[in-house]
């Protein structure tokens, strides 16, 4: 078995939120490729994903769907996955406890993974990356640190409830390649770290 699918194993039987683990029907680690170039972190899960364990099943995750092929790219190629793993009850916002608890699964993704660019889906994941940022000025922007990229972009639920931020969601998405391009242009020709020109103006401190 391979140290991503132990992880997993370890995700699905963990107890450390009490109300979380009682309420849930299974905990939903996460999904894709190991060596993914590309992680999307959301929220939590939602009805779906807790009846299925999969992450972004339901209507948010057919838009996201839609986003993964509008870039080329097969939803298996990427990784998906929430901040927090366990749905909360009646769908409530997780709490900054379960949040910080949970951080040390999706680090540990992270470290196994080793994605070349971090998607934020939402509010929730765009604080562990952006912190003090407003999603409303930072979305479709990007910073990169330690040969990682990290961008930000709405929750496709936001999509969903509100029609106009579609076009933007798309767009943002569409911005991907050629950060993921640039990044490898930069990198092969450039050994000091650089400010890559999409990245221009969007200094994250
Ligand atoms: N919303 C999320 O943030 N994550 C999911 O997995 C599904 C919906």
């Amino acid at each position: 078995m391979s140290a991503l699918s132990e992880l997993c194993q370890e995700i699905l039987a963990c107890r450390r939120c009490q109300v979380l683990a009682e309420n849930r029907t299974r905990a939903v680690p996460g999904q894709g490729a190991e060596d993914a170039d590309i992680m999307f972190i959301g929220e939590a899960p939602g009805w779906h994903e807790d009846q299925q364990g999969l992450p972004f099943v339901g209507p948010a995750g057919m838009f996201l769907n839609e986003l993964i092929s509008a870039i080329g790219l097969k939803r298996e190629a990427v990784y998906i996955t929430n901040v927090v793993k366990c749905r909360p009850p009646q769908n409530r916002d997780p709490l900054p406890t379960e949040i910080h608890t949970c951080r040390h699964w999706l680090d540990r993704q992270i470290e196994l993974i080793k994605p070349r660019m971090i998607v934020t889906l939402g509010r929730y994941s765009m604080a562990m990356f952006f912190p003090g940022k407003s999603i409303s000025k930072i979305h479709g922007t990007a910073y990169k640190q330690d040969n990682v990229i990290y961008f930000a972009m709405y929750h496709p639920a936001a999509a969903l409830h509100q029609q106009s931020l579609r076009q933007v969601v798309m767009a943002d998405m569409l911005k991907i390649p050629s950060l993921l391009a640039e990044v490898d242009t930069v990198g092969d020709l450039e050994p000091e770290p650089k400010q890559l020109k999409m990245f221009e103006g969007q200094s994250h401190d």
